[in-house]
């Protein structure tokens, strides 16, 4: 029986960003070619932050569409929104029920923010709890995050354990699959991790004029053009690695060591512009037609919706039979 692989993104923005795609879609992709992959958009999780309809609207449609562009692929995958499997939240009321508040406190999005000073609501509190019942809804075996996600991952592994300890063995205990290396902390155009919300990251499917304007703008040592500058540890040569082939990253690395050459980082940018688009393009190009052909988005989200319904629905009667609740509950 082929393992089950379950990841998300939350739509709290409208772009994918290359922190997303190397630190976590990439691998993604990968798996997906061994089949039981599941890949959801967390539109719940998102209303932790976006309080405008129209906006989480359009940010659900617009990081499915990145999704399919970057190939995610539906008939390998199940691709799908997490509003079309409502019994999460159910799932995740009955978690809770297990989970310490000390394992809560201890996450860093909730911890971060009461650390600087911000009221937290209890959706930041729970939503390790409701990542869990992302997780463990379709009895996931593993889980392929960035590294920053990974403390959830062990959130999800302690409250199985529970779960399983108190009532019955239900839920596999899932393992996160993360990614080591450059990928692991992409940086953004401050030379600090990327993310949306450091408003520092460079979206894959921005328009060519906006990512030209954000290359342009990554933040450099003051060296010029005749200075001997060192590659390692420079944003543009960092982020270059990812998107260039081995003999550009070496030029590039050459180019900027030697002095009296006349190569300076407004050179070098614009070789990273150059390569990102290169290494988009035809994700690019796919974007443009998806759309195009809105239709065709919805069928696939829908589709999903169908097919992870079945293991939803084992999941839960196993789960309220384990609680003792009715299994069918009345509709
Ligand atoms: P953001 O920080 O922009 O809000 P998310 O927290 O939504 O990004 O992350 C979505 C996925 O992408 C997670 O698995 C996360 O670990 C990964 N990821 C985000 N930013 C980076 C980055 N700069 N480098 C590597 N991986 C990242
Ligand atoms: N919290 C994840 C993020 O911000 C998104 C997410 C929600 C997720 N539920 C999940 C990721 C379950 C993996 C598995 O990136």
């Amino acid at each position: 029986m082929s393992l089950i692989t379950l990841s998300g993104l939350t739509p709290s923005s409208s772009g994918i960003h290359m922190g997303n795609y190397f630190g976590a879609i990439r691998q993604w992709i990968d798996l997906q070619q061994a089949g039981g992959a599941h890949y959801f958009i967390a539109s719940y999780h998102a209303l932790t932050t976006v309080r405008k309809p129209e906006l989480l609207a359009s940010n659900i449609t617009s990081v499915a569409m990145d999704y399919l562009a970057l190939g995610l692929d539906p008939e390998m995958a199940v691709i799908y929104r997490q509003e079309d499997v409502p019994e999460v939240c159910e799932l995740s009321w009955i978690l809770s029920t297990l989970t310490p508040m000390g394992l809560l406190e201890r996450c860093h999005a909730y911890k971060d923010k009461i650390s600087r000073g911000i009221s937290a609501d209890h959706g930041l509190f729970a939503y390790p709890v409701l990542m869990a019942a992302d997780i463990l809804i379709v009895r996931s075996n593993r889980v392929p995050v960035g590294n920053d996600q990974k403390q959830h991952v062990e959130v999800t592994r302690d409250i199985a354990g529970k779960f399983n300890q108190t009532f019955s063995e239900v839920f596999p205990i899932p393992e996160p699959l993360i990614i080591e290396g450059s990928a692991a902390k992409v940086p953004g155009m401050d030379g600090q991790k990327m993310s949306k919300s450091y408003g520092n990251d460079l979206c894959i499917f921005e328009t060519e004029k906006k990512l030209r304007k954000k290359v342009m703008s990554i933040v450099t040592d003051s060296k010029g053009v005749e200075d001997s500058k060192e590659p390692d540890g420079n944003t543009v040569f960092e982020l270059y690695k990812l998107v260039a082939s081995r003999d550009q990253v070496e030029t590039m690395a050459d180019k900027l060591r030697s002095s009296g050459v006349g190569y300076g980082y407004g050179h070098a940018k614009q070789e990273l512009h150059d390569a990102i688009l290169e290494y988009f393009s035809d994700a690019r190009t796919r974007r443009k037609h998806l759309e195009d052909n809105p239709s065709q988005v919805e069928e696939i989200l829908r589709d999903g919706a169908t097919r992870v319904r079945p293991i939803v629905e084992s999941t839960m009667d196993a789960v309220r039979s384990a609680v003792g609740v009715s299994s069918r509950p009345t509709r």
